[in-house]
């Protein structure tokens, strides 16, 4: 299940229903899937074939149907990452930078562990999202955020899009944002 880490305060919030709640205050969907439906040996499995890809999708077809029909979603893919990943140093480097998108960046985990860092509102600051296998997350549209691995630096994701356009990232300069806590 994901955990909240609220940075100005280091409050951390756990149980499903708790973190739903604070997310939903800030905007943010939470949802969860059966990660156990997958196949055992792709539970832990960070490099894939497009075969595997196409597996993970078809194991979780009725929830990212379900998810898109609500949500509107027109396509969607796996991302995977691990130390594997050509050039993943440069990479996270280059995801850990405070950005928007015009529209929602949706990630369903379903391997490994990642962290999403989200502006909250005045009150809260900024917050970490820690990901884990079957946590299904959409940061809206213009919230400054971004995504980063856990110290395991391993994660599979489905990602769902409106258009795949939407997923630019436009940066967002924040001075208030302390990048080493
Ligand atoms: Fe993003």
């Amino acid at each position: 299940m994901a955990e909240i880490r609220i940075r100005n305060t280091e409050e951390r919030i756990s149980g499903e229903e708790n973190v739903r709640e604070f997310l939903s205050k800030q905007e943010v969907l939470y949802e969860h899937w059966d990660a156990s439906k997958l196949p055992q040996e792709l539970q832990d499995k960070f490099v894939l074939s497009d075969e595997e890809k196409s597996q993970i999708l078809d194991t979780f077809e009725t929830e990212i149907k379900d998810l898109a029909a609500r949500r509107g979603y027109r396509t969607w893919d796996v991302i995977a990452l691990s130390d594997a990943t050509p050039n993943l140093d440069e990479l996270l480097k280059k995801f850990e930078n405070v950005h928007t998108h015009t529209e929602d960046e949706v990630r369903a985990i379903t391997a490994g562990r990642g962290i999403f860092i989200i502006k909250g509102t005045d009150d809260v600051g900024y917050f970490d999202v820690e990901l884990e296998a079957g946590d299904v997350i959409s940061v809206p549209e213009h919230k400054p955020h971004f995504f980063t691995l856990m110290e395991n630096r391993q994660i599979v994701a489905v990602r769902l899009f409106i258009e795949t356009e939407g997923w630019i990232a436009h940066p967002f300069s924040d001075p208030a944002f302390q990048k080493q806590q």
